[in-house]
């Protein structure tokens, strides 16, 4: 009886891993059943959301989140990082007004566009001194993503803020960075209002290399 249970189990487990491999290879699985566990279902389920409803996460989700963020693997445990979560759309609203006025060249509904909506605004800051202080932001900020994802959070990475927030005189202070920190990514974080498919990922970037 107990030798029939272990082999049951292992089957399903086969079973499991092999839709959960066809899933990745052609990211179009959505079903829960289809993957092996609950972290693969988290990572492979997890997509850049652009279309957030308005409601404030509670700050005690926030807090989980960042936790793990900071939780990620990092050159030496360093902790290279800053992290500034802005959940009040007051001090929001002013660093967006400060980014129109230090950015008289772009239109004002683009900087705000570039934001895609997010109720929540997480600005992830490298040590400007430690070569690997990127990486080390860059692993924590999909830690934030997929920790966000399995609390029924979206998530989105930007990049476009960065290169207006340059220029704006009195963000370091506003944001409460030291002169060592420079500030690398944005993640708008919000409950989702749509479910995007996955884009395709090219699979033969990935090689096995064999003598
Ligand atoms: C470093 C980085 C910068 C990004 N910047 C932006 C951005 O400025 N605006 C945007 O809409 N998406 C941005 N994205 C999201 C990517 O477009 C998205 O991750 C990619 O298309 C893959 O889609 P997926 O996240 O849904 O799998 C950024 C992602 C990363 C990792």
């Amino acid at each position: 009886m107990k030798k029939l249970f272990s082999l049951m189990s292992a089957c399903l487990l086969t079973l499991g891993f092999a839709s959960c491999s066809q899933s990745g290879a052609t990211n179009e699985a959505n079903n829960a059943s289809e993957y092996a566990n609950p972290t693969i279902q988290t990572i492979m389920e997890r997509r850049s959301i652009r279309d957030f409803k308005q409601e404030p996460i509670a700050r005690e989700q926030l807090d989980l989140i960042m936790e793990c963020g900071i939780n990620a693997p990092n050159g030496q445990n360093k902790q290279s990082w800053a992290v500034r979560v802005v959940d009040n759309p007051a001090v929001f609203d002013s660093i967006v007004n400060m980014t129109i006025a230090a950015n008289p060249d772009v239109d004002p509904e683009m900087v705000r566009g570039c934001y895609r909506g997010a109720p929540v605004m997480v600005y992830i800051a490298r040590e400007k001194s430690y070569d690997f202080s990127t990486i080390d932001c860059g692993l924590l900020s999909e830690n934030i993503c997929l920790a966000a994802q399995s609390l029924g959070i979206g998530s989105i990475c930007l990049g476009s803020p960065i290169r207006m927030l340059q220029k704006v005189g009195g963000i370091a202070d506003m944001l409460q960075l030291d002169e060592n920190y420079e500030l690398v990514l944005c993640i708008g974080l919000g409950y989702p209002n749509e479910s995007p498919e996955a884009k395709p990922r090219d699979k033969s970037k990935v090689r096995y290399i064999e003598i």
